[in-house]
């Protein structure tokens, strides 16, 4: 189990902590047993969307998948890829997934349809709500593509995940495309550990077992009211939140998890942006970061506090030699990356605590899939609970529906 501190570096006292912890218990244990949002909850119990038998199908499937050169081309915004791309940039895979359905430029489609050439090519297309422009379009392209590449039998090599009875449901029956679950309780950026992150995570050979496993420890975790870490992590933010701090940020030293923060920044902020309130999430990766926006971090105005995944067994290292050239950087004769990296994470941690930046640390034993599942369901149950101390719906996202309003109108839909 990976443990979480705060750290105030004088942004608040132990009694205005003490006040917070007690107000995020009351509110859990209440949301933990109310019925107000049961249509929304179906991740609340990782067994329910990733039991044995759904993970032993996904298996089944993506083991089916016998090629070499295969590729699967993941289509999916927001919430229908995040969450696959965050674990499969973050561990070891054995196969490729590329992303599509995520934008509408011209130019990436074309690179993307480029770098395809000489390999076997299946999709996963996913989608809630069949409505999503990127994804609908993109589906048409890669129709194309693959009737173009394979023909008659271009079906096979069509996955879709969709909601059971929707029209992307019937479009599915009347093509052949295998149809896998978007479950009607769950919202996109909640859906990381059903069908929807599951397939894309089992195709690249992630160990999905161990990943749900990691979920379904931490459920039983929380559930034990001394050790709930949500509720210590949900109380800082929204003491923090209270005292004016306007920006969280997520900061690793480890580039593996850059499309983890990614998820976690669409957790957040479409859960919570609401209502005009909120805090606004953001990531950092250190030590690039640090040459970057570290310096609004440290001097800046002070409206940031940062929680750090902090790895404590990367899972390689990798050691230097002095070649006898006079370039000044002896003072790391015999230090390996490792404890180079780690030097610059305890300097920063001690440079902005100096400057009075709040943190939070959340100390992962290593970025394996069990761990990952872990940190998948403690942000999940987080952003309820934070979700419901800003007094806000976490489960709707009405802003995103301005803009499609006048892309519609534009387009002449
Ligand atoms: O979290 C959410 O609900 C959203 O980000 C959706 O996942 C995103 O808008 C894509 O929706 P859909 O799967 O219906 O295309």
């Amino acid at each position: 189990m990976f443990k979480i501190k705060s750290i105030p570096s004088g942004a608040y006292s132990t009694e205005d902590f003490n006040k917070a912890f007690h107000e995020a218990t009351l509110v859990y244990n209440e949301i933990i047993k109310s019925n107000e949002y049961q249509d929304s909850l179906g991740w609340l119990d990782p067994q329910k969307w990733a039991s044995d038998f759904s993970i032993a199908n996904l298996l089944n499937l993506t083991n089916n998948i016998k090629e070499e050169d295969a590729v699967l081309v993941l289509i999916g915004v927001g919430g229908s890829n995040n969450g696959a791309r965050a674990a499969i940039h973050a561990l070891k895979c054995k196969r490729q997934v590329i992303y599509a359905g995520n934008n509408l430029s011209a130019d990436y489609y074309n690179k993307l349809f480029e770098s395809l050439s000489g390999k076997s090519v299946y999709i996963n297309v996913i989608a809630k709500n069949f409505e999503t422009l990127e994804p609908g379009l993109s589906f048409r392209l890669f129709r194309h593509f693959l009737k173009e590449r394979y023909g008659k039998d271009y079906n096979k090599r069509v996955y879709v995940t969709g909601t059971p009875g929707s029209q992307l449901h019937d479009l599915c029956k009347r093509h052949q495309f295998t149809f896998l679950t978007f479950p009607e309780d769950i919202g996109g950026r909640f859906s990381v550990l059903s069908d929807v992150g599951l397939f894309p995570m089992a195709f690249a050979g992630i160990d999905i077992r161990a990943m749900v496993d990691g979920a379904k420890d931490m459920k039983t975790e929380l559930s034990d009211p001394d050790k709930n870490k949500s509720v210590l992590y949900a109380a800082t933010r929204h003491l923090l939140y209270q005292k004016n701090y306007a920006i969280e940020m997520l900061a690793s030293f480890e580039p593996r998890l850059e499309f983890f923060s990614k998820w976690w920044i669409q957790l957040f902020a479409e859960s919570e942006g609401k209502e005009n309130k909120g805090l606004y999430p953001v990531a950092s990766t250190y030590s690039e970061d640090l040459h970057s926006i570290g310096q609004y971090v440290q001097d800046g105005r002070k409206i940031i506090f940062e929680t750090f995944i902090h790895v404590e067994n990367p899972e390689s290292n990798l050691h230097h030699f002095s070649d006898c050239i006079s370039d000044g950087f002896d003072y790391l004769n015999g230090k390996s990356l490792t404890q180079i990296n780690e030097a610059a994470y305890e300097a920063t941690i001690k440079a902005h605590h100096e400057e009075g930046i709040p943190e939070v640390i959340i100390s992962l034993p290593k970025i394996d899939a069990y761990h990952l599942g872990q940190l998948f369901f403690f942000f999940e149950t987080s952003v309820y609970l934070s979700g419901r101390l800003l007094k806000i719906n976490p489960f709707d996202q009405p802003g995103v529906e301005n803009y499609k309003k006048y892309m519609f109108h534009n387009l002449g839909k």
